[in-house]
């Protein structure tokens, strides 16, 4: 029988993430404040605990995981490698296509890799209450089954549009214990005054995380903290056991190394997961193509600039460098939720800066009509920011065809979409519709950041 999936044993799990800080060419630029100054610890404590403040600036490259939080991820790690046979022999390629398969998680995504390592660090410091954003669902859900492990209390703050499109979500966080609810809502000053202006706003994550992080740091009894499920250094160092656990797979498989990696990037974590190891091995001299792939209708990394913005839409955060689309940029109400987001993780930016990865942009249908030859070679149903991904997989292996290459391909299958079925059901009866974001509508939302302290994309040009 031809071997489709390699598994580990739960002894080979990676017992120390990667943090990539430690080998980036050029050092990272600060997070500032608004008037350009750059941020200090104690300026972050009343939002995140010490303990996940101390990762987030940590220079040192691995960080062991904590026994406890081992035993959380072994429910459902290590997550199994496959090989895609059924969609190479369709496509007609020489390539081979592997998949980490992060969607058997029990949220159903790559969320809870973070989700137990946040609250678990947590809990460590005393805090008893999580509040978050959440944009598909999966990271709300991710953070409700956290919480409900280690006994925090959770609160959600759901994108409008998200919210109605998927319901089952908020079920799923009940289930686990969670409070959720629309954003922008009427329980924080920010819902409140976006709100008034703009009564039928589909949201976005931008101002669900003003929500979030303004009830986390009004909670006078200092027990409450906020939690983001991207975009930040700590986020990503958590995701790399994907890549770490992938790497020993492709050996399992004989494969001595990937000549492409892809993974959908909303905030960046599951695509930093999967490639930041291998964007290592690339720094030390690797060949390896390695594409983040966003939404065409939230395109930060293809038409926005490198510059410092904001990472919410209420200027609460720290002004971070990276690709952006401008804090207030509201994007056309995609299924792919998770992918709408106006900004790029810092690290991620700063990995385009160098020339290490090439991001790629794909529409809604093309993504849809992707997850459909997926589920019809697979018989996965794959989560719609997944599918962006896939149709990445798929031209890459067309051009493998096309040169007549053996490439390895791997790919992050960062979540399934058994809830997600509502926006299948309208790709199927023809009711989707793709939106491009304008030039006109770009500069219109870049008109925000014009006034903000400038990042300097450094480079050393190697790549
Ligand atoms: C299944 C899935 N994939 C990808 C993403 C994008 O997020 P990130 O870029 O942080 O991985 C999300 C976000 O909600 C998601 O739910």
């Amino acid at each position: 029988m031809k071997q489709t999936t390699f598994t580990l044993g739960q002894s080979d799990m990676p017992k120390q993430w990667y943090n990539l800080a430690a080998d980036l060419p050029t050092p990272m630029q600060p997070p500032l404040t608004p008037d350009g100054k750059p941020i200090t610890s104690d300026m972050l404590a009343p939002v995140f605990p010490t303990n996940l403040i101390e990762q987030e600036v940590s220079r040192q490259r691995w960080i062991d995981i904590p026994e406890e939080i081992l035993e959380m991820l072994a429910i459902w790690h290590p997550t199994p490698l496959r090989r895609a046979r059924r969609l190479e022999e369709y496509l007609k390629t020489p390539a081979r296509i592997y998949y980490k398969d992060e969607s058997v998680s029990p949220p159903g995504s790559h969320k809870p890799n973070t989700a137990v390592a946040q609250a678990w660090y947590n809990k460590q410091f005393g805090i008893k209450k999580l509040t978050t954003e959440t944009g598909a669902g999966q990271w709300g859900s991710a953070l409700a089954f956290a919480c409900n492990m280690l006994g925090l209390e959770c609160k959600v703050y759901m994108v409008r549009v998200s919210f109605d499109q998927k319901p089952f979500r908020k079920t799923m966080m009940q289930v686990w214990g969670a409070n959720c609810v629309a954003s922008p809502s009427n329980e924080t000053s920010a819902g409140r005054e976006i709100l008034k202006r703009m009564p039928d706003t589909p949201g976005s994550l931008g101002i669900a995380i003003s929500e979030a992080i303004e009830e986390a740091v009004s909670d006078k009894s200092g027990k409450t903290r906020y939690s983001l499920g991207s975009v930040l250094n700590h986020v990503l160092l958590h995701q790399t056991i994907i890549g770490l656990e992938a790497k020993k797979q492709l050996k399992l498989a004989g494969e001595k190394k990937p000549d492409v990696v892809i993974g959908c990037a909303g905030g960046g974590s599951n695509f930093a997961g999967l490639s930041f190891p291998f964007v290592c091995d690339k720094i030390h001299g690797e060949e390896i193509d390695i594409f983040p792939v966003e939404s065409s209708t939230c395109p930060k990394m293809t038409k926005g600039p490198f510059t410092y913005d904001f990472g919410d839409t209420a200027k609460m955060t720290p002004l971070l460098p990276m690709y952006t689309l401008g804090h207030t940029f509201i994007p056309a109400p995609i299924h792919a939720g998770g992918l709408r987001y106006h900004g790029m993780a810092p690290l991620v930016s700063q990995c385009i800066v160098e020339g290490l990865i090439k991001p790629r942009a794909y529409s809604q249908l093309k993504s849809y009509e992707s997850a459909l030859t997926w589920a019809r070679t697979e018989g996965f149903i794959c989560a719609p920011e997944t599918s962006h991904a896939i149709a990445c997989v798929i031209d890459e292996a067309k051009k493998a065809a096309q040169e007549g290459k053996e490439k390895v391909i791997l790919f992050n299958y960062s979540g399934h979409g058994m809830l997600d079925l509502g926006g299948y059901e309208k790709f199927l009866s023809g009711k989707l519709k793709d939106s491009t974001l304008s030039d006109l509508e770009l500069c219109e939302s870049l008109k925000v950041i014009e006034n903000l302290p400038k990042a300097k994309p450094q480079k050393t040009g190697k790549w």
